[in-house]
């Protein structure tokens, strides 16, 4: 057999790998595994659907996608009195942008019509195995493949025996047996049909086999005087179960992590009124900010004076000078990760006027500069409290690689993040970036360089690569 290597694969296609198994929380293998498992079985969107919102546009532009708005229910109605709230379901389903496609067995129909579940689904509903009129070459393979989910609803006791044996002989069988899709059921029936053995023993074998299962709710029965647990699910109730079977929250590889994320320029007083200042936005921390919360850390931004809303679900802490940043810095640790983003001023004006500098005969006033605390260095040396993993980004005009190199050895970080900032590359206050990721792995130090993207998406690549490094050196626990 032969093996892929991914080191060895494209740069841009390793990207597009690491964004997307970082946004659907599997390994690049993983994710590799799932991209050929869909294609040979003719299924590229499943795995598509987190895929990376950019990165490499080549291959973004060729993969297949499908929008939230577009996922499909087959519906199969059983024969019971609870029939008429599939009809409601139907609506609750289309309300949150879910096709639906309705199929009816043989004992729905005494309960409710085609018609209305047709007019409801506005798609024909389909009641039989051979029925020459279907679009249909082989109606119970293509219905049970050709949509993101099956729901059973009502779910009969006869249904869920019929299916826990492997039975084919109607359409609504047929379908079950031969798709390849998640199959949720809401079961419905007679508490004593519930509880009987047989159903007992017919449950536990389909939740063996995967099946998920809404339901059955406590209450009254539609039999006069009888109670118990045997009611389906209400209609909102398998709309929110149907929701998160098709979508699932996303995952949240930096779960119980504390981030901590410097950004923007700060400014170093001259007097009340002027101060020293560079062109910072604060664009590519705030956007590193939101990724790692995205990710489900808990994330405590530290910005210098910028023109941007705080993002939601970060603990925002807002800085003017350089001394003020690594007061707030040091008094927020112990952390988990530091991402050192702000472009912090290198020198301050060493007596800052306490009334505004006037012009007078003697010319400009002198003003005498000092060196700034150099925050990354200061927290890289730690020994007590040094953040795991701390990251130093090197904004650089000139000899980008090399001056990152000796900028990673003098600051004593382990990943560096450089990038050009010489004018023409418009990185300073726009909104794209191209960095090169310098990672300190022993005494030897490696170059990842990425292609040009946004600045959220080096925000989400950056957080994608983090997560991948703490869940190597973190392996999750087998039982
Ligand atoms: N940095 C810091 N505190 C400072 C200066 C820089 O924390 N006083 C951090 C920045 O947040 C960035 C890294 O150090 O992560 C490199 O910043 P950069 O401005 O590129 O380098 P400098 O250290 O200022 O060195 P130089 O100006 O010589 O390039």
């Amino acid at each position: 057999m032969a093996s892929l290597t991914i080191r060895k694969l494209d740069e841009t296609v390793k990207t597009y790998l690491r964004l997307r198994s970082a946004g659907n929380g599997r390994s690049l293998e993983e994710e590799v595994r799932v991209i050929l498992g869909d294609l040979i079985q003719g299924r590229p969107e499943s795995s598509a659907a987190r895929a990376p919102s950019v990165a490499a546009p080549d291959a973004q532009s060729r993969a297949p996608r499908r929008a939230h708005d577009e996922a499909r229910v087959t519906l199969i109605i059983g024969g019971g009195v609870a029939a008429y709230k599939a009809l409601d379901l139907i609506r609750r389903l289309k309300e949150r942008s879910i096709h639906v496609r309705c199929v009816l067995t043989r004992a729905a129909q005494q309960f409710v019509t085609p018609l209305s579940a047709s007019a409801l689904s506005n798609e024909r509903a389909y009641t039989d195995l051979f029925d020459p009129s279907s679009e249909f070459d082989a109606g119970h393979i293509r219905l049970g493949r050709d949509c993101d989910l099956i729901v059973v609803a009502p779910a009969t006791a006869d249904l869920m025996a019929k299916m826990a044996q492997g039975h084919a002989d109607d359409l609504a069988s047929a379908i079950l047996l031969a798709a390849n899709r998640p199959i949720l059921l809401a079961p419905a029936m007679n508490p004593l049909m519930w509880n009987n053995a047989a159903t007992r023993r017919n449950t536990a074998q389909l939740a063996r086999d995967g099946v998920a299962m809404i339901g059955p709710n406590a209450g009254e029965m539609a039999e006069a005087h009888e109670a118990g647990v045997g009611r389906m699910a209400e209609p909102l109730e398998i709309a929110a179960a149907v929701e998160k079977l098709l979508r699932p929250p996303p995952p949240r590889p930096l779960a119980g992590k504390h981030v901590l994320i410097t950004a923007g320029p700060t400014h170093e007083p001259i007097d009340p009124v002027r101060y020293i200042a560079n062109r910072s936005s604060g664009k590519q921390g705030f956007a590193i900010a939101t990724a790692a919360q995205a990710a489900g850390a808990d994330v405590t931004l530290i910005s210098g004076p910028v023109d941007l809303d705080d993002p939601a679900g970060v603990r925002v802490r807002h800085v003017e000078s350089a001394r003020e940043m690594l007061a707030q810095v040091e008094a927020s640790l112990p952390v988990d990760i530091a991402i050192f983003a702000a472009a912090v001023a290198d020198w301050r004006v060493a007596q800052a006027g306490e009334q505004k500098l006037k012009k007078t005969s003697a010319g400009m006033p002198p003003l005498q500069l000092v060196e700034n605390p150099d925050i990354l260095a200061t927290i890289s040396k730690l020994r007590e409290k040094r953040p795991p993993l701390v990251i130093g980004f090197a904004a650089e005009t000139e000899h980008l690689i090399a001056n990152a190199k000796a900028k990673l050895a003098r600051k004593g970080c382990d990943w560096i993040v450089a990038n050009d900032v010489s004018p023409a590359t418009g990185v300073m206050g726009g909104d794209r970036n191209t960095v090169h990721l310098l990672i300190r792995d022993g005494g030897a130090i490696s170059v990842d360089s990425w292609p040009v993207m946004t600045k959220e998406q080096v925000a989400t690549e950056l957080v994608g690569r983090i997560a991948e490094t703490l869940s190597v050196k973190t392996p999750e626990k087998t039982s």
